[in-house]
């Protein structure tokens, strides 16, 4: 089963810093793709934009590089060939004025004009400028803007404005790339095209709903930036944001921009400040590697991992609460949602028959797909004895490997700004909510200059998280991928 690939509109498309890191990986194999299925068509157009000194030809040849080490099965050397052909690059120099009439003379008339920025927020304000100054920008144009979009509300809210003087907010397309991901988009489907669950999915029938996005990486190369972030501002403000905006909502009246955005600020504003008891910090640390050593900074304080207690305070879920996890260096890479249902209010068989609670669990990544865990009666004579299997529905399985081999979310993402749809990008004021509950909690802990917790490398993460739930006579899902 595949999907259909419908191909976009003409298009421009300018990504400022198109030599840097995220270009690389993500954005330029992200077009190939795209291209390789035939969604992008033959008249669109990339330029690269950066600042250093670089002809068409090195562009190229730069891209081509980047698609041999991260575009995998689909890597064609013809295919690759002619997709280079519709690249081009100019030198700009964003704080000055070098490059921009070179840029404005390649633009084309009559297509969608779309800007990347993929370079740090203090560029995004000089950029905007200089789009509208050398007349490059015009009131279709789209500017896509990459986290992270400030540093706290009022960074936030800077950012913000500053755009907001050469942009409509219909013009900007902030991107959490968690909202390009299949499942995360699948949760919308589970939830608003079935009927099988909305009707238990709030506080009488769900016992606690648990979010968990738990990486095996570390922090390595990306240190300065970590350290300064934490998991809270690097994960929590917007990623886990996001996925629990996207299970706790209330429906909205249509799968449209606003509709969608504005149900999931009503939840971002519903969100109770959370206690200093509510949060587990940690940093992975051992003889051999610590996340200090990662950061060259022997005296951090920053957390590489964060579990915490969130309620929100509406209908809806008052009194089940969410826990959230997230941390570096733990023991599996594992995305997931799980739904943990009430028990039966009364049970019929007697006690220690082994009957549990419901569980759904949607699992983002690795191995895309949801199971729901039952309980039958264990097959074969001898009483009644209860167990819990899986109804297991792993995408791959399911649909085929075809249908299983996804997007990439910023492949979705870019082609989403193509069409003009904003659905899966943040407005603004659904990240300035964010950062207006974040910022209290940070603070909190930055005043009493709490030390995280220690965990080894590869664990699942300080004791203390665990603590967090057994207190509320809870667990955590076990870590498994
Ligand atoms: C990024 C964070 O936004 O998301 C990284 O800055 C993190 O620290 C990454 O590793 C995780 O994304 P994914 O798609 O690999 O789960």
């Amino acid at each position: 089963m595949v999907s259909r690939v419908i191909p976009v509109e003409a298009f421009d498309l300018v990504i400022f810093g198109g030599t840097g890191d995220l270009a690389r990986r993500k954005i330029l194999p992200g077009l190939y793709r795209r291209f390789y299925d035939g969604q992008m068509p033959e008249d669109a157009r990339i330029i690269g934009a950066a600042r250093s000194e670089m002809d068409e030809a090195g562009f190229r040849q730069f891209v081509k590089e980047a698609l041999k080490e991260f575009v995998s099965k689909r890597y064609d050397e013809e295919k690759v060939a002619t997709f280079l052909e519709h690249l081009t690059y100019v030198s700009v120099d964003a704080m000055g004025t070098d490059g921009w009439k070179d840029l404005a003379k390649v633009m084309r008339k009559d297509v969608v004009r779309a800007f990347y920025f993929s370079v740090g927020p203090s560029l995004f304000g000089e950029i905007a400028e200089r789009l509208h100054k050398y007349k490059i920008a015009d009131d279709d144009s789209r500017i896509v803007v990459e986290k992270p979009f400030g540093n706290n509300l009022e960074t936030a809210r800077a950012l913000n404005r500053t755009l907001a003087e050469h942009f409509h907010e219909t013009q900007i397309y902030r991107i959490d790339h968690y909202l390009g991901k299949e499942t995360v988009q699948n949760l919308m489907a589970v939830r608003f095209a079935n009927m099988l669950f909305e009707p238990l999915w709030n506080a009488q029938y769900v016992d606690h709903i648990q979010i968990t996005v738990a990486e095996t990486v570390g922090v390595g190369g990306r240190g300065g930036y970590y350290d300064k972030s934490g998991a809270m501002r690097d994960m929590v403000q917007n990623h886990l944001m996001q996925l629990l905006c996207l299970t706790a909502m209330e429906p909205p009246s249509k799968f449209e921009p606003d509709a969608v955005r504005d149900e999931k600020l009503k939840v971002i504003r519903a969100l109770q400040p959370v206690e200093p008891g509510d949060i587990v910090r940690g940093q992975y640390k051992s003889q051999k590697e610590s996340y200090i050593d990662d950061v060259e900074n022997p005296r951090s304080i920053t957390e590489s991992y964060i579990a915490l207690k969130v309620e929100i305070a509406n209908w809806r879920w008052n009194g089940t609460p969410f826990y959230l996890r997230t941390g570096k260096r733990m023991k599996e890479r594992v995305s997931e949602i799980v739904v943990r249902f009430k028990e039966p209010p009364h049970s019929i068989f007697e006690e220690d028959t082994g009957q549990t609670a419901n569980e759904l669990t949607i699992r983002l990544q690795p191995n895309e797909g949801m199971d729901l865990t039952v309980t039958i009666k264990e097959p074969g004579p001898g009483g009644m004895r209860l167990i819990d299997v899986p109804l297991d529905m792993t995408f791959a399985e399911a649909l085929g490997e075809e249908a299983a081999d996804v997007p990439d979310a910023y492949e979705r993402l870019i082609m989403d700004v193509i069409r003009g749809n904003q659905t899966l990008f943040m407005r603004g004021d659904e990240v300035e909510a964010a950062w207006a509950w974040t910022d209290p909690l940070i603070e909190a802990w930055e005043s009493r200059e709490e030390r995280p917790h220690a965990y080894e490398p590869g664990s699942i993460g300080p004791e203390e998280a665990l603590i967090l739930m057994h207190r509320d006579g809870r667990r955590w899902r076990e870590l498994r991928s």
